[in-house]
């Protein structure tokens, strides 16, 4: 990665969730990062539904770039935490959008294969129509049309089935399963393409780093990107993956979604389509498979 000599302000808020932690470690070779977690810790505390304190840290950072890896991401919770997840998820992203316009930031914010139906049996593309089945899907796409409405520069990536070694996900559970069971069941007729969160991380600093360079222009860039590892699997073939490389034996039973029921409902194919990332940012998301190895891999060092 080629990177700037003028060192641009980047404004991370949620570093301390799956992506947000793989961000806080990228982007620190592209500019000065000011990392907020809703804990603090790693730099400054700032609750996302404290509006005047989101204001008054972007008015006393004035950031090139504000990255927003937070969100209410818990699918189930979300239909007992509508307001919650409105809040968070569409009401936070628009006053983002306000204050980034009002700076001339540029804002990068991340939403959710979850907007579609899944009634397909292809990729979808950016522009196809979207049709959440869930409350978190419902805000991620209204937190996308707010973000769109709000007149800031804005790149929002849609990514899907994330997984990494920080944080809650499908990954951790069944390593943890495989040790203490020995059989398990798995869903096998949900459809996706599981998403390590250094994959996201990556993708997002080499694209803030071409629009540092003008090699683009955040202004005509702005817009929705799908960004997710390439291939598709089911629950079930992303378990059996994880034991393969685990090397460890368990007995995985493939369940469709009805005998596994969950108060949200999910979309049964929710493959995205990167060509239009390819195409504007040259760059390629690798296999699920490969991701998921180097992941692991990197787990056990
Ligand atoms: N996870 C997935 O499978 C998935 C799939 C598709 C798209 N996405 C999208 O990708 C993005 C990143 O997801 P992720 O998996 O990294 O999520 P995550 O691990 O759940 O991280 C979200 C972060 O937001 C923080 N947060 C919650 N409420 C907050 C508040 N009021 N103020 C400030 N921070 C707050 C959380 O902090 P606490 O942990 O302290 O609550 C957490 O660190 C999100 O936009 C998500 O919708 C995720």
């Amino acid at each position: 990665m080629i990177v700037t000599a003028d060192r641009p302000k980047i404004l991370l808020i949620g570093c301390d969730g799956q992506v947000g932690w793989e961000l806080q470690r990228t982007l620190g070779i592209i500019g000065e990062v000011v990392a907020t977690s809703l804990c603090g810790g790693y730099g400054p505390a700032l609750d996302l539904l404290d509006r005047h304190a989101v204001t008054a840290l972007i008015q006393r950072i004035r950031p090139d770039f504000i990255i927003n890896a937070a969100a209410h991401t818990a699918v189930d919770k979300a239909e007992a935490e509508v307001e919650l997840s409105r809040q968070l998820n569409a009401e936070a992203p628009e006053q983002l959008g306000i204050l980034a316009a009002e700076q001339g930031a540029t804002l990068i914010h991340y939403s959710t294969d979850f907007i579609f139906s899944g009634k397909t049996s292809k990729p979808y593309r950016e522009e196809e129509a979207t049709g959440p089945l869930s409350v978190y899907g419902e805000t991620k796409l209204d937190g996308e049309q707010r973000l769109l409405a709000s007149g800031a520069n804005a790149l929002i990536f849609r990514t899907s089935w994330v997984y990494g070694n920080h944080g809650f996900n499908f990954m951790k559970t069944m390593m943890r399963l495989f040790k203490e069971r020995d059989q398990l069941s798995v869903v096998d007729d949900q459809i996706g393409a599981p998403t390590w969160s250094r994959m996201i991380a990556e993708a997002t600093a080499q694209i803030v780093n071409q629009l540092c360079l003008d090699l683009a222009d955040s202004a005509r860039l702005q817009g929705i990107y799908h960004l997710t590892a390439g291939g598709e699997t089911s629950w079930y073939g992303f378990a059996c993956r994880i034991r393969e490389l685990m090397d460890v034996e368990c007995r995985i039973q493939a369940i469709p979604t009805h005998e596994y029921p969950t108060p949200a409902r999910r979309p049964a194919y929710s493959v995205l389509d990167n060509t239009k990332l390819e195409e504007t940012f040259g760059i390629k998301m690798p296999e699920w498979q490969a991701s998921l190895k180097l992941c692991m891999e990197d787990r056990s060092h």
